[in-house]
């Protein structure tokens, strides 16, 4: 069986890793894979029971980057950080209006399908290559299997939104991080037997590489990741007390000169008069900024400690030393709800309320109000640090995906 796996851009490369270490195993071991347990098998045949698959005898497995990011920061450096083998195929795409990423995409990926006749796609996340190689391998008969479907925001403005409602329209097996998107997908009308709940599969990476990022100095990531023109010498201020961390790309928030100078203003004048700030500044910010004239204010604050894009194990390490998490990231958001760092999530709404307080999880949606911020900051520093973790993020999402598709063949 030949499978075609495929990632674009930065979150997708901590999703396919652990499915990548899945499919060597099953190839490694046998061709048999235990299944780990999971709530959403048939009463025929119990969670806890092993599920013994002895076909097909092995797995072709190809994967294909699109190459919507393609700086080293936002991708080469996760493949070496997370042992990723180098894509087999590079699309090329880089960067572009949305129609342009995801018409380049589909041109090239056509090719390859063409040429490899895969019996499945797999796509992970919500990015352009997620909907771009879906839409192609269904238009070229292949099966299409999404990992992280049935997320929902309702936000029809979120690129994101539109990406997933059609991934997962078309997907032959829809595979969930938790109920409440299985939830979701059943509310659309689509068939039970496309659905699995499997868990959480960035959670499967963040558990294989948790004790490394522990083992980095703070100050450490700070002294190798800053942005050029800031002086940071070896006489430096360290960090010995709390900090906080932020991260901002989304165009809501970036891409308004009045929203994002008013969240500056919010974070100059007012974070890092408490503590440092570290932010780890994504391309696109960083452009904004610069276009918008609001550069030189960000780089003159004291406190605030700006770095490149961060690697995987760094913003990991970040994130468990934080007393406080604002960002509009989605994957930030889970990960979290499961170090426990207080979250102010700079979102209207969210694809991921498991993440939320109200479901349990240590984040909460404070848009980008600057009111709503300030009320929600100071009330967020006096708690304490609670860990949570949702059913099935359990590390062995990544087992139960290939389970599902291997399942899914012999029905
Ligand atoms: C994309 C995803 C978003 C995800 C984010 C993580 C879509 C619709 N959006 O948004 O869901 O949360 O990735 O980063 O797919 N750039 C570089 N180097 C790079 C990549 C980008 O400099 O390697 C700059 C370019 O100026 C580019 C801009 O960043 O135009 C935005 O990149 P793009 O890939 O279009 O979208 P993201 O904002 O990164």
């Amino acid at each position: 069986m030949k499978i075609i796996s495929v990632v674009g851009a930065r979150p997708n490369f901590m999703k396919i890793a652990p499915f990548i270490r899945a499919i060597e195993d099953y190839n490694n071991n046998s061709n048999n894979i235990s299944s780990p347990p999971n709530p959403s098998l048939s009463p025929a045949r119990p969670p806890s029971s092993p599920l013994h698959l002895s076909i097909p005898p092995s797995l072709h497995h190809i994967l294909v980057h699109t190459g919507q990011h393609y700086d080293d920061k936002m991708s080469r450096s996760f493949f070496q950080a997370l042992d990723i083998p180098k894509a087999d195929i590079n699309l090329g795409v880089g960067s572009g209006t949305h129609a342009q990423q995801v018409g380049q995409t589909m041109m090239e990926f056509e090719k390859v399908l063409q040429q490899e006749r895969p019996d499945w796609v797999v796509v992970v996340g919500d990015v352009n290559a997620t909907l771009a190689c879906s839409v192609t391998a269904k238009k070229e008969w292949v099966k299409c299997c999404h990992i992280e479907a049935g997320l929902r925001s309702g936000d029809m403005t979120m690129p994101e939104e539109i990406n997933r409602l059609v991934t997962d329209r078309l997907s032959d097996l829809l595979l969930t991080p938790d109920e409440l998107s299985s939830e979701n997908l059943r509310k659309e009308g689509v068939s039970e037997e496309r659905i699995r709940f499997v868990g959480n599969i960035m959670i499967d990476t963040l558990e294989a590489q948790r004790g490394k990022a522990e083992a980095l100095d703070i100050n450490e990531i700070i002294l190798n990741n800053s942005l050029d023109h800031q002086q940071i010498t070896d006489n430096r201020q360290l960090i010995t007390d709390g900090y906080a961390v932020i991260t901002m790309h989304r165009p809501s928030n970036v891409d308004d000169p009045v929203i994002l100078g008013a969240l500056i203003d919010f974070l100059c004048d007012e974070v890092c008069r408490d503590m440092p700030l570290i932010w780890p500044i994504h391309p696109r910010t960083e452009n904004n900024l610069k276009n918008f004239g609001l550069w030189e204010q960000v780089v003159q604050t004291d406190n605030m400690i700006l770095l490149y894009p961060v690697g995987y194990h760094e913003m990991l390490r970040l994130n468990m030393g934080a007393r406080i998490m604002l960002t509009d990231s989605g994957g930030l958001q889970e990960e979290c709800c499961v170090l426990g760092t207080p979250c102010l999530t700079l979102r209207w709404n969210t694809e991921r309320p498991v993440t939320l307080k109200e479901h349990g999880g240590a984040s909460v949606l404070v848009g980008n109000a600057i009111e709503n911020i300030r009320q929600a900051y100071h009330q967020t520093l006096k708690e304490e640090r609670r860990p949570v973790r949702p059913k099935l993020w359990d590390g062995q999402t990544a087992k139960r995906c290939l389970v599902a598709i291997l399942e899914y063949e012999k029905s």
